[in-house]
């Protein structure tokens, strides 16, 4: 073993380190606000707009990662529409977290007591009202633990997106492979500061999730 490299390197790192987190950040962001709407899309009572929306989300998690990014960063410009590498990067990391998001929604919705909504209604509120002030902040509230699971599993995948040219971690660790001519140190590293960035955030979501649960 020979991480001499770390001498001259460290910085390929630590900047993969600062492009894996702005990924995961946005992803989680986007993925966020696109599960909330095609959950709620989903549960649609107009057949239509809930058969696009199952269509969408049975799509994003039956197909690989991997083909969708290639789809949105090499086939959308022969649609006319070329985008930055890492907008494509962030565009479908968000597209795919989104499809696991909504799941994760409509479950904790699904689950929450419906004497919630019904209390709610009766007391005059409107369906839409009901569901934005009653039920999904609850829901909100059930499925936090959910959440912080799929932010773990964003930070892993997003190193899938080195294919397409984002210098975030994975990419920055097989630059350094290829300098020095020696695959496992560069790759131990990256495997550490991938481990360590998941391990502190399970810490912290479960810490977290413990005061909600006490509040
Ligand atoms: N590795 C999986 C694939 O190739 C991606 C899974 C993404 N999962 C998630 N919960 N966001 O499709």
């Amino acid at each position: 073993m020979d991480f001499s490299f770390l001498d001259k390197y460290w910085i390929y790192f630590v900047k993969g380190t600062e492009w894996t987190i702005f990924l995961s950040v946005f992803t989680v962001l986007f993925g966020f606000i696109i599960g909330v709407v095609l959950a709620l899309l989903r549960m649609s009572n107009i057949k239509v707009i809930k058969f696009i929306a199952v269509a969408y989300i049975e799509f994003m998690r039956g197909t690989p990662l991997l083909v969708q990014i290639y789809l949105i960063y090499y086939c959308l410009p022969f649609a006319g529409v070329t985008l930055p590498d890492y907008v494509a990067a962030i565009l479908t990391l968000s597209l795919n977290s989104g499809a696991y998001i909504a799941e994760i929604f409509r479950a904790g919705i699904q689950n929450l007591d419906k004497g919630q909504m019904e209390a709610a209604r009766s007391l005059g509120m409107p369906h839409r009202m009901a569901m934005r002030y009653i039920v999904l902040p609850q829901a909100f509230r059930n499925i936090l633990p959910a959440l912080g699971n799929e932010l773990v599993v964003v930070i892993k995948e997003s190193s899938i997106v080195s294919v397409i040219g984002i210098t975030e971690l994975m990419y920055q660790a097989d630059t350094v492979r290829g300098i020095f001519a020696r695959p496992f140190e560069p790759l131990i590293i990256a495997a550490i500061v991938y481990f360590i960035m998941t391990f502190t955030l399970s810490k912290l979501l479960g810490r977290w999730e413990g005061r909600l649960k006490r509040a």
